[in-house]
């Protein structure tokens, strides 16, 4: 399958119902300048009418870098209103992947930080190699995370760990990120996309309308109160049993056979 260039550092490889996005940015570590947060906020908004057709979107970087943060280079010198503009527009792209349709894995293949370790954070699943290093070295800068580390960190790891990190900018490993529950799993360089791949095809072999569900039902759910996620739980299921997904997946185990899921 042939890659599509959509920006001079944003590549594009498609695989049927699985899309692979890759930041290319070698030289900088994939440190992420404006254009660049432009150009994934414009794909984004465009992957959200395509939920029919792409399932699940697999983000990684090349070389080294994953994401080494938002280019500082940029911050230098820039006024206020710049820096108020990029950490806006930051705002708007990452609740967007947060809160697409599709199933999102991040593949770490390098340093994820500040930034980088923030749209990790706005996926499903990460997928981290050894080489791995998140962080969140905004402090050392004398500033705070501004695209939701501060925020969706403790949600995943804890307050503690979280402050942890924050307060001291250190980076995390691999193996760390596993242990705090931040990643899925841990591998190999060389086994970083096949893994995160074989994972995105299994998903992507699911009934499409419960696999969508199953993640809005989780995260409404962490925004909700314990009763209110259970009502909305409940209705799901009820809504689902009404498709014809579900039909068909409760007639395929009656039958013994492979269901045939249409999506519908
Ligand atoms: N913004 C702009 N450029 C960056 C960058 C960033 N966030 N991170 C790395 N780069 C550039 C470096 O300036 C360097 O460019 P050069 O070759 O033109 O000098 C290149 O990427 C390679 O980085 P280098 O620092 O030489 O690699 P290293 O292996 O010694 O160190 C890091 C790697 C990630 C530890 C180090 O680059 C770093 O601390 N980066 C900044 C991380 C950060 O604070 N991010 C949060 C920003 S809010």
């Amino acid at each position: 399958m042939a890659e599509e260039r959509l920006h001079a550092n944003l590549v594009l490889d498609r695989h049927g119902p699985i899309e692979v996005l890759r930041i290319d940015r070698e030289d900088a570590l994939g440190a992420m300048n404006f254009e660049i947060m432009e150009a994934l906020g414009t794909y984004v908004t465009e992957l959200y009418s395509r939920s029919e057709e792409v399932r699940v979107l697999v983000i990684t970087g090349t070389g080294r870098g994953f994401i080494a943060g938002a280019d500082i280079a940029g911050y230098h010198g820039a006024p206020q209103a710049v820096f108020d503009g990029f950490q806006r527009r930051s705002r708007q792209t990452f609740d967007a992947i947060a809160s697409l349709p599709q199933v999102t894995i991040c593949a770490v293949n390098g340093y994820a930080l500040g930034g980088g370790f923030e749209l990790a954070l706005c996926c499903d699943f990460i997928f981290v190699n050894e080489k791995t290093k998140l962080g969140l070295p905004e402090i050392k800068l004398g500033l705070l995370p501004g695209g939701g580390g501060t925020q969706r960190l403790p949600r995943l790891v804890g307050a503690v760990r979280a402050k942890e990190i924050l307060m001291t900018g250190r980076m995390i490993t691999a193996q760390e990120a596993v242990e705090y529950g931040a990643a899925l799993e841990a591998c190999a360089p060389d086994a970083l996309i096949p893994k995160a791949m074989e994972f995105a095809e299994s998903l992507s072999e699911m009934a499409p309308v419960a696999l969508r569900e199953a993640k809005r039902v989780v995260d409404d759910g962490l925004d909700a109160a314990l009763s209110a996620g259970l009502t909305l739980e409940q209705r799901v299921l009820g809504a689902l049993y009404a498709t014809d997904d579900g039909k068909e997946g409760i007639a395929a185990f009656m039958e013994k056979r492979d269901a045939d899921f249409k999506g519908r």
